[in-house]
């Protein structure tokens, strides 16, 4: 008999982490955790099944399609935005058809076992761009529908993910005459820049903030790639977590979207450098921008407009900018370096 599981890719990845820790504390849940890495140790849980493997991998995905009955996907392997510009093509196939392979899979799983998946797909404030400095000040707090013209291939590839979700739930195979719902309930986040206390970001243009704290909390210098006020919204690791299981857990008679921003708390380079130095009074912090990876966060907006998850699903974040830092980051950053 196979056991209904939660598929989640990419998953040692910080949302990944942060997932698999809040599911691995339920007995509810079956865990199958894919990632090119084998799951870290340190969240390996006794339902969890760990496969090491490609999303692009056609073999990979028959052998999950074989093994698990699977009705909820978190489909969180994605190549950042930093790096997706050294690699745009890579990045495509990755973030494009990489994400297509998981709709087709949750497509056939719903037909085999006849009931709904439920698609979460983290995407991002990079699917806006705003064209200058003064066009961003003047936009505030962007909504969803607002700038949608990022200038980055990993912005670019988020959009269309989120337009290829809503294709599947809403409008797949609308001209057959044997037209039947493709069983994909897709649901995406625009999440602001994440930082967490126990993994660092890799290839992404945000990560600024976590090298920050995580420098500081090693007692190393930093010398932060964006200018002081370089300024884009940020959300605690526990936030995000919450956020996507809010948003799995909502009712889809509720939700007039498919895709919904999130927002926590709006910071300058400069602000997130006096928050670490309140709880790091040691921390050795100066800026060295790099123009080009600055006018990717430029491009970005300030901040979010995210009353569309509130009125939906009741989103309220629970820590603002001074909270996340004194008693998220800090404290649980002291704590892992000590244990290493
Ligand atoms: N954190 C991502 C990046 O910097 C943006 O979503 O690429």
């Amino acid at each position: 008999m196979r056991k209904p599981v939660i598929l989640i890719t990419g998953a040692n990845g910080e949302i990944g982490h942060g997932l698999i820790e809040h599911f691995g504390k339920q007995d509810r849940h079956d865990i199958v955790a894919l990632d090119l890495r084998p799951v870290d140790p340190r969240i390996a849980s006794t339902n969890l099944t760990s496969i090491q493997g490609d999303i692009l991998d056609d073999n990979v995905m028959q052998r999950i399609v074989s093994e698990f009955e699977i009705h909820v996907i978190y489909h969180l392997a994605a190549m950042l935005s930093t790096r997706s510009e050294y690699a745009p093509d890579i990045a495509h196939n990755v973030n494009v058809n990489g994400t297509l392979n998981l709709i087709k899979l949750a497509h056939e799983q719903a037909r085999w076992h006849g009931t709904p998946v439920r698609f979460l797909f983290p995407s991002s404030i990079a699917a806006y761009g705003l064209p200058d400095l003064a066009t961003k000040a003047d936009a505030g707090r962007v909504s969803e529908n607002e700038w949608n013209i990022p200038s980055t291939m990993y912005g670019c590839n988020k959009l269309y993910c989120e337009q290829l979700g809503r294709y599947y739930s809403m409008h797949f195979r609308q001209l057959a005459a044997d037209r039947t719902p493709s069983g994909v309930d897709f649901r995406a986040l625009r999440f602001p820049g994440l930082i967490s206390a126990v993994t660092l970001p890799a290839g992404g243009t945000s990560d600024y903030a976590s090298e920050m704290v995580h420098a500081a909390a090693q007692g190393q210098p930093y010398a932060c790639f964006v200018s002081e006020s370089s300024r884009i919204p940020f959300m605690a690791m526990p936030d995000a977590i919450k956020a996507l299981l809010m948003l799995a857990e909502a009712d889809e008679s509720l939700l007039k979207q498919r895709t919904y921003n999130v927002g926590s708390f709006s910071v300058s380079a400069g602000e997130i450098r006096q928050l670490v130095m309140r709880a790091f009074p040691k921390a050795d912090i100066t800026f060295a921008p790099d123009r080009a990876r600055n006018a990717i966060v430029d491009s970005w907006p300030a901040d979010v407009d995210d009353s569309a998850a509130s009125r939906d699903w009741g989103w309220k974040p629970d820590y603002d900018a001074r909270r996340a830092f004194e008693e998220y980051l800090a404290p649980t950053i002291a704590d892992f370096y000590k244990g290493q």
